[in-house]
């Protein structure tokens, strides 16, 4: 297994527009499984390809993760491919991101949504999300168009964690 590094914000290659997915083969069976592992490891609950320095549309996420639960309770998806094909009203809720240490801000999003998407075999499915699921899976598209939640921001509020984040990890 290997922990990727996470890109951080301001770096350019988390503004990549991810490109789709076309080979379903061992190698990507294997970058997935790490960012899996890289997303535990951080603790987070969605972590998107973009986000490690490969710009194919596809995350993984663990809506359901606790650092309390033992290990066999963890639930991780990988989202290949993602299309959103309905959604509904609007929520408001408060968002982090592995690539933007420490910073949370509060973004508007679509509530309930259908999502149809592959799995890392290739396979297509589709989905109903609410929630903190919803919220996920619309965050982590926002990755794969390279774009991140502090773009919803006022650009001075934007500008001031740019600044903040360039000092800790110049
Ligand atoms: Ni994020």
């Amino acid at each position: 297994m290997t922990i990727y590094k996470i890109l951080t914000y301001p770096d350019p290659f988390l503004k990549t527009v991810a490109t789709p997915v076309t080979e379903f083969d061992e190698k990507l069976k294997e970058i997935s499984d790490n960012m899996i592992e890289t997303m535990y490891e951080k603790s987070g609950i969605g972590l998107a390809a973009v986000q490690i320095g490969f710009g194919k549309r596809l995350f993984v996420m663990d809506v359901t993760y606790n650092k309390e639960l033992p290990e066999s309770a963890r639930n991780p998806m990988v989202i290949v491919n993602p299309e959103i094909t309905e959604s509904s009203e609007e929520q408001v809720n408060e968002e982090g991101c592995l690539s933007v240490p420490e910073f949370r801000a509060e973004v508007k999003r679509v509530g309930t949504i259908s999502l149809k998407y592959q799995d890392v075999e290739g396979n297509e499915h589709t989905m109903e999300a609410s929630g903190l699921k919803s919220i996920c899976i619309q965050h982590e598209m926002d990755h794969l168009e390279g774009k991140l939640f502090i773009d919803y921001l006022p650009t001075l509020q934007r500008n001031m964690i740019r600044k903040k984040l360039k000092k800790r990890y110049a």
